[in-house]
Formats: structure tokens, sequence, C-alpha cells
């Protein structure tokens, strides 16, 4: 028996889906270290309750204790952005196999990472770490507006502005502050389509990839209430439309350093043609894309994820069967959801083509992110009628709230 530990604050249903895979490969005894166990049996042996899920000291003293009572532990993973470091830290204290401190910051720090990349001749935006509103100001002289302002180690499109003009500048740093203790990230605004590019590393080389397209980009659904969001997986990606992605998504994990795990990129196709990336993530991606995935290649890559971090293997074959795509209902309005209307006449039109949903439920709080308050997955062969059936879906169901 393997003794993997699995570490989380909470026991949200998308935490909770990893640790069923993992306790689904062979020979592992699945080992929790959590704030708040979960109540649901999702494969776990036994689960470690500790105070702060997010502190290394806290952190290492589950994981000794696990270790007193179960043995040696084989791996020690979380799939949480902002515990990777924490999760690297004892990892090395501990001489647990898996990605060390100085990858996982390079992959979280949203500044070295840009230096990392930069240094190794890949395209990003050009960025400066703002101490003050004058570094602020001497960057925009530089590289003209807009700019996008946010935090160097944020999540979920929190504290990202646009800038434009001197009204919206004003207004950013009034909210953002700049100073030595609280740096914020200056970037040169990227034009262009925004997708994503997943892969599975193994020995630093890419042994499985995947891309999306966002509809629109992140930032303008956050400016946007009424705007829908959408993350499209098109079917072929062989085709020599993503050769450069693909090139790009192989060179950005080896400058960062990756030797195993799964990553998550960000990359724009600008108008003239040309790539860069947004960001990268060494964890798995968020906004259901793993689900996405599972519904392309019809085959569960949570497992395929498990495997990579438990045995270190990426098995099989994958073959990208359908297009898919995740519509995220949201509208703007009050705090509360009242109904959701349209649902009979999306369930004529494209009723064929739902593999999955979750529905707005009534008296739910509105949500603050781009992944409203529920969700619909579409699937067909063919990526023109996955399109059209989210286009379908955007014009016939709305959120209403009171
Ligand atoms: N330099 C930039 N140019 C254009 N758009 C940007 C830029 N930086 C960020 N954005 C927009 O803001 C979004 C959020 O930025 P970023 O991905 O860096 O932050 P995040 O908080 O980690 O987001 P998430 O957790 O949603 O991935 C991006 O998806 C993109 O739409
Ligand atoms: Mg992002």
């Amino acid at each position: 028996m393997r003794n993997v530990i699995f570490i989380a604050p909470f026991p949200l249903s998308a935490t909770l889906t990893f640790c069923k895979a993992l306790s689904r490969v062979p020979g592992v005894r699945l080992l929790g270290l959590f704030q708040e166990p979960p109540r649901e049996d999702v494969g776990f042996a036994h689960v470690e309750r500790i105070p702060d899920a997010l502190d290394p000291a806290w952190i290492r003293r589950g994981v000794e204790a696990l270790s007193a009572r179960f043995g040696p532990i084989h791996r020690l993973l979380g799939v949480l952005e902002n515990a990777q470091e924490q999760i690297a830290q004892v990892r090395e204290e501990l001489g647990i196999d898996g990605m060390r401190v100085a990858t996982a910051q390079v992959f979280r720090d949203k500044a070295r990472m840009k230096d990392a990349l930069r240094a190794a001749g890949l395209p990003c935006a050009r960025h400066m770490l703002a101490h003050s509103d004058a570094d602020v100001h001497a960057f925009i002289a530089q590289v003209g507006l807009p700019v996008v302002v946010k935090p160097p180690a944020g999540a979920g499109c929190r504290a990202t502005y646009r800038v434009t003009d001197a009204a919206s500048l004003k207004q950013c740093l009034a909210e953002s502050r700049p100073s030595p203790q609280r740096p914020a990230l200056v970037e040169e605004f990227l034009q262009g389509e925004e997708h994503s590019f997943e892969t599975l590393t193994l020995g630093g080389q890419v042994r499985f990839y995947s891309i999306t397209r966002y509809l629109p980009t992140p930032l303008e659904v956050m400016e946007n209430p009424w705007i829908q969001w959408c993350v499209l997986a098109p079917r072929d990606i062989a085709d020599a439309r993503y050769d450069a992605v693909r090139k790009l998504g192989q060179d950005v994990v080896a400058a960062l350093g990756l030797q195993t795990g799964i990553t998550h990129m960000e990359w724009f196709r600008r108008p003239d043609g040309s790539l860069a990336v947004g960001e990268i993530a060494a964890r798995p991606p968020g906004a259901r894309i793993m689900n996405l995935m599972g519904q392309v290649y019809d085959r569960d890559l949570f497992l395929d994820w498990a495997r990579l971090m438990v045995d270190d293997r990426v098995d099989g074959y994958f073959e990208r069967r359908y297009a898919a795509a995740t519509v995220f209902l949201r509208q703007p309005g009050g705090n509360r959801v009242l109904d959701v209307q349209g649902l009979d006449q999306a369930q004529k039109a494209m009723g064929h083509l739902v593999v999955d949903k979750h529905l707005p439920q009534p008296g739910a709080p509105r949500a603050d992110g781009y992944e409203g308050e529920g969700w619909v997955m579409l699937r067909h062969p063919d990526t023109e009628v996955v399109m059209e059936g989210v286009r379908r879906l955007f014009q016939t169901v709305k959120v209403r709230y009171a």
C-alpha cells in the first residue's frame, strides 16, 4: 500500500472529485488533511483535521501524525492554487517526491513567471511589479494604454482592472494602492482571443495536451454582468492552426522547470496571429475544464490525473471524439436566484446536445464570479453544432434574480 495524502481546507464538491479519483488508483491508501473533513465517503482510509490547511507548519504536523500512524508517505497532493507552495515546502522538508518550492513559486508568482518566460524567449505581456502609483505611471508612459493591473498571485479574476484612460487609472490606483508591502502587477494589455492549454507532463515532457477557447475572455465577463461565459473545447486540435501553441505549451513547461504534473495555461491569439502566454498554473484547471476534457475524450481525466500524480504514468490513447462546451448561466439582477426562464424552449432546440447540467437553484445567493450560479454542458462530434447550441442557449436561457 502506498500512503497518499490529499490536503484541502474545505470539502468542496469539485475538490472531492479528485479524492475519489485518487482512491481508485490500485494500491493507494488515501489519507486526508482537512480543516473541515468531508461528511460523505470519498475513499479516505482516514482524515486528520488541522486548524489551517494553508499553513506549512500545520500541514507538516498533520503529515507527521499520519506518517506516525500509517508509515512512510508516497505522495502529498492538493489541487488549490494557493496551497501549492506550502505543500511543496512540506514535501521538501520531509523528503516526499513531487514539485519543489522553486517550481511552485515560479508558477504561482505571475511576475517571476513572466521573467522566466521572457528569459527563455517565450512571448508574454510586458509587465512591471509596481510598488507605487509612480511605478504604474512610468510603466504606462513606456508601453501606453490599455494596461491590466492585478495582484501578483491572484485567482478568479479578483481585483483585476483594465485601465484604458485617466479615469479608470485613477479608480484602479485608488482600489489597488500599490506599495512595497503590497505590490501590484501591471501588464501590457493582450488583445485577441483567449484560450487554455492543458497538459499532463511527465519527466518534463508533455505527454497529453488539450485546448479550449474562452468565449469571451474572463475579464470581459467580469466587466459585463449580462455576459454569459462559455468554455468551448473544439474537436480538432491536431491541425496546423494549433502547431504554434503546441510548441509554445511544451516550451513553457520546460522553461518553468516542471518535471511531473498537470498544467493549465491561458494564452492569447492576437489579431495578427501571433501568440502570447497569459499565465500558467501547475495544478488542474478550474471552470469545469477537467469535466469538459472528460466529455471530449470520453474518459475520466480525473483518473488520468490521479495515475500521473501517484504512479508517474500517462496511460492509453487519448482520442478527441467530440467537441464540447460548458455554458455558465448568469445575468445581472438582484442578490438571489428567482428562477430560470426558457428551459422548455432550450430543451426543444438543443436538448439532444446536453450531456450534463446544474441549473441555478431558486433562492441561491448570487455568485460573484464568471462561473455564475449554474452551467450546462453540450457535446457533439461536430464543433459547429456545439457552437450553434451554445448560441441558442445564450439566447433562450435566462436566470432571473430577486
Ligand atoms: N495582460 C493581459 N492582457 C489582457 N487580458 C488580461 C491580461 N491579464 C489578465 N487578463 C484578463 O484577466 C483575466 C484574469 O487574469 P489572470 O488569469 O492573470 O488572473 P487570475 O486571477 O489568475 O484568473 P483566473 O483564476 O480566472 O485564471 C484573464 O483571463 C484575462 O481575461
Ligand atoms: Mg487566469
